[in-house]
């Protein structure tokens, strides 16, 4: 089964064809990341406005790299939810003008599952249940991945994504959007123990983590530094707040490891490229004796290859929208019903 799959959940407008939620044919991505630059983080009006640009010449772009025409394709996914309402419109409305234009069903698919789905592509031999972190600009979760339309929330932030903090924080530190990336490269030969910060804990359940504080902490301490005139080493800085972050991200998995004996663990999202949290989650599966699982660099960020891949597990699940399929800005990974008709969509 051949998927034509749309993504504008962000910054990044996005088309693939992927076959069988695994091959992929192509995977076309425009990414805004310069323009948003200039204002130091995503501004949701210009991001809409370049999909709007962007969508149909990156459409066609994934169409004519597969070698297929619309004909050979059989449904079109797109991303609706979560993500800027603007920008999804852009993608739900091209994928409901082309599967109506052109008779095929259309699939709607959640931004985290397909992030998820990024590390079917690239590991043929996965296949859950397994425990997954999804972390990225806006969300950050635990997760059990039962099947693959079938999640099960163990925890989440309570706040700030870690993504949300790693750019907030770079920002205080004058790097680049995306604060993350760059935060990732001025860590490279840092000292992780030069500055302390606090390791939050919140009530609840033992799998919720917050990130605001320690955001919080990072800007009082360069603000702190400049009053008093004091330097401070941005590697140093960089290299003790990353690694801050990605132990709150380890105690967690570690004691999902733990409490629930499933012995593969996967990364997803745009905070899955870095190095540190990468190392770290390496060294935490090789002592528990369990698989990891992360996508290749070019994938942990918004593609549409991931949505391909998920979709098609989406369709064989029956999860096919009516030409009512709206945009949410929010949703739950376990709750999708909320963007699919309640009526099965026959095909
Ligand atoms: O998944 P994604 O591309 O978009 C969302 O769905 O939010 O994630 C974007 C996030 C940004 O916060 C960015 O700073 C972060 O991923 N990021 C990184 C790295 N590359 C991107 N964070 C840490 N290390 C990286 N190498
Ligand atoms: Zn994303």
């Amino acid at each position: 089964m051949k998927i034509l799959s749309i993504e504008s959940s962000c910054d990044e407008t996005a088309a693939a064809v992927v076959e069988d939620g695994r091959t992929v044919l192509s995977d076309i991505v425009a990414s805004q990341v310069e323009e948003h630059k200039l204002y130091g983080g995503v501004v949701p009006e210009i991001a809409s406005r370049r999909h709007c640009e962007a969508i149909s010449q990156v459409v066609d772009s994934a169409l004519k790299e597969s070698d297929c025409s619309l004909d050979d394709i059989d449904a079109i996914a797109v991303t609706a939810c979560p993500g800027l309402i603007g920008a999804l419109l852009v993608g739900v409305n091209f994928a409901k003008g082309l599967a109506f234009s052109a008779n095929k069903p259309l699939i709607p698919v959640h931004h985290l599952r397909s992030h998820i789905a990024a590390n079917y592509v690239c590991h043929p031999d996965l296949k859950p249940p397994f425990l997954a972190l999804v972390v990225s600009g806006g969300h950050t979760s635990f997760l059990k991945v039962n099947d693959y339309t079938d999640f099960e929330i163990l925890g989440a932030t309570r706040d700030d994504a870690a993504g949300e903090a790693l750019d907030k924080a770079a920002r205080a530190m004058g790097l680049p959007y995306p604060g993350g990336l760059h935060m990732d490269r001025e860590a490279v030969g840092g000292n992780a123990k030069a500055y302390s910060f606090p390791n939050p804990k919140v009530d609840g359940s033992v799998f919720d983590c917050s990130f605001s504080g320690l955001k919080t902490s990072v800007v009082n301490l360069l603000h702190n530094a400049s009053q008093k005139g004091e330097s401070i080493d941005i590697k140093d800085l960089s290299a003790s707040y990353l690694n801050a972050v990605v132990h709150c991200l380890i105690q967690r998995m570690d004691l999902a490891i733990e409490s629930t004996n499933i012995n593969t663990v996967v990364l997803a999202g745009g905070v899955s490229a870095n190095s540190v949290l990468r190392k770290e989650m390496e060294d935490l599966c090789k002592r528990k004796n369990v698989k990891l699982y992360y996508p290749a660099l070019h994938l942990c960020g918004d593609n549409a290859a991931m949505v391909g891949s998920q979709a098609f597990y989406e369709f064989n699940a029956g999860h096919i929208a009516d030409m009512k399929l709206n945009a949410k800005a929010t949703c739950d990974i376990d709750n999708i019903a909320v963007i699919l008709p309640s009526e099965a969509v026959e095909f």
